[in-house]
């Protein structure tokens, strides 16, 4: 069994959880590498509604093990909540459910000072910035430390708080709670991959939000992109056979940051009702837009993709024209390549005709229109990387396989 990664090839929500969802079943482990509770994975099994912040999206597989990598930032609370709800939902984590110690605190006041400043960037407001500052300044604390001596002075090192043992104290109560979850994932992993064993590495959030190979400063303070999974897990790279790239047929962006091909109009309002844009994670209206094909090819090659998986085909069989962004016109000069910032690029638009049919739980390719399989081909050409699957609907069973 290969070990694969799952990659955002846009500004997130692309679909990744029903996704990894569909492939965990075939894989021993599934892996979160980055990352924390700004994620929602959203993950429809008979007709009920999961979404995953933290934990990986494969935890519905009771085969399979879940893993929190050490390249994430974990918030003990949002963690025993996630834990405690699907507990309440008769799905196990126990046993299946495990969490590196390397992976960073994101504390109280990460989440208290970033809701008091932040407004540039429209972040999730769960502390991620915060945390991944601290980290990378060494002044982080990490899940293990709650378990050593010398907590308090760590705490104390970084933060201006007044009543450090109390928070300390919170803090170590959690971690007790949290201890059967702890494992050392790294050499659990590598000694998986040893065994033969499949790993599924779940990226989080979406390339064009890449802290690096995103749109910066409109991007969130980690590495979604798949070299993220080696970073965050302490697997090389040589141990990974396939990244899959996921993206929406059209596109979506929730907080502030550049859009080429937003839709100010009813057809932006459209794509938002049809295709049920709000946050999965803090519920505000997603912003909505064309596929934007320069885009995403740059993300297919940032991140190496092998085969892209398309979502939400179903949410454009109402629309009677579709545009696909081909280039764009930056200061009057036409561009292929993505460049360093989208400010002031306007979209050149390729038009295509809907297909004005109903798509919605089609399985069967041939069943497609062919004005979508006009467009998915037109979506291949450009990217020049196959499209596997084509989904149909939130359902698990709602997909065309593509081979
Ligand atoms: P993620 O963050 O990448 O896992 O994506 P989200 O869960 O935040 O957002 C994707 C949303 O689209 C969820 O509400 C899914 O249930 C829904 N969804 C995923 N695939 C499809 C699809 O093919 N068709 C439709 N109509 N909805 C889908
Ligand atoms: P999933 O995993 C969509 C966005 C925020 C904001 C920026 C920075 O569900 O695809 P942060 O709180 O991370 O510092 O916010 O990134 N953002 C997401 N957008 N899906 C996500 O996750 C996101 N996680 C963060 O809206 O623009
Ligand atoms: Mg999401």
């Amino acid at each position: 069994m290969p070990s694969r990664v799952v990659v955002g090839l846009q500004w997130g929500d692309e679909g990744k959880g029903r996704v990894i969802d569909s492939l965990a079943g075939e894989a021993d482990i599934v892996v979160r590498y980055q990352g924390g509770a700004n994620a929602g994975h959203t993950v429809w099994v008979d007709s009920k509604r999961y979404v995953f912040h933290l934990i990986p999206s494969g935890i519905l597989h009771p085969e399979t093990t879940c893993i929190m990598g050490g390249g994430m930032v974990v918030d003990l609370q949002a963690l025993l909540d996630e834990i405690d709800g699907l507990n309440d939902r008769g799905i196990n984590t126990q046993g299946h459910l495990f969490l590196s110690p390397r992976a960073h605190l994101v504390l109280p006041q990460h989440k208290g000072s970033e809701g008091l400043w932040e407004k540039r960037i429209g972040t999730t407001l769960k502390g991620i910035g915060p945390a991944y500052a601290q980290k990378y300044a060494r002044l982080g604390v990490r899940v293990g430390d709650l378990y050593q001596e010398g907590l308090e002075e760590k705490l104390r090192l970084s933060l201006a708080e007044e009543d450090i043992q109390g928070l300390a104290q919170r803090l170590q109560e959690q971690g007790e709670r949290i201890r059967p979850y702890i494992r050392d994932v790294e050499p659990l992993l590598n000694r998986a991959l040893q065994e033969g064993k499949s790993l599924l590495f779940e990226g989080a959030q979406g390339t064009l939000l890449d802290i690096d190979q995103g749109t910066y400063p409109f991007v969130t303070s980690s590495h979604t992109t798949a070299g993220g999974a080696c970073v965050g897990t302490g697997v090389g790279p040589t141990k990974i056979d396939e990244v899959i790239g996921v993206t929406k047929s059209y596109a979506t962006r929730v907080g502030n940051g550049p859009f080429p091909t937003e839709l100010g109009d009813e057809l932006g309002e459209l794509l938002q009702r049809d295709g049920e844009e709000y946050g999965a994670t803090t519920g505000r209206p997603r912003r909505c837009g064309w596929l934007d094909l320069v885009a995403l090819r740059y993300a297919c090659q940032v991140n190496g993709v092998q085969r892209v998986a398309l979502t939400k085909l179903d949410v454009l069989d109402r629309v009677p024209r579709i545009k696909l962004c081909v280039a764009y016109l930056y200061k009057g000069e036409r561009i292929e390549e993505f460049p360093l910032s989208l400010d002031h690029c306007e979209p050149v638009y390729e038009e295509l005709p809907g297909w004005e049919n109903p798509t919605k739980g089609t399985r069967d390719f041939g069943k497609l229109p062919q004005k979508a399989r006009d467009y998915i081909k037109r979506i291949v050409d450009y990217i020049g990387v196959k499209i596997c699957w084509a989904f149909t609907g939130p359902r698990r069973e709602d997909v065309v396989e593509m081979g």
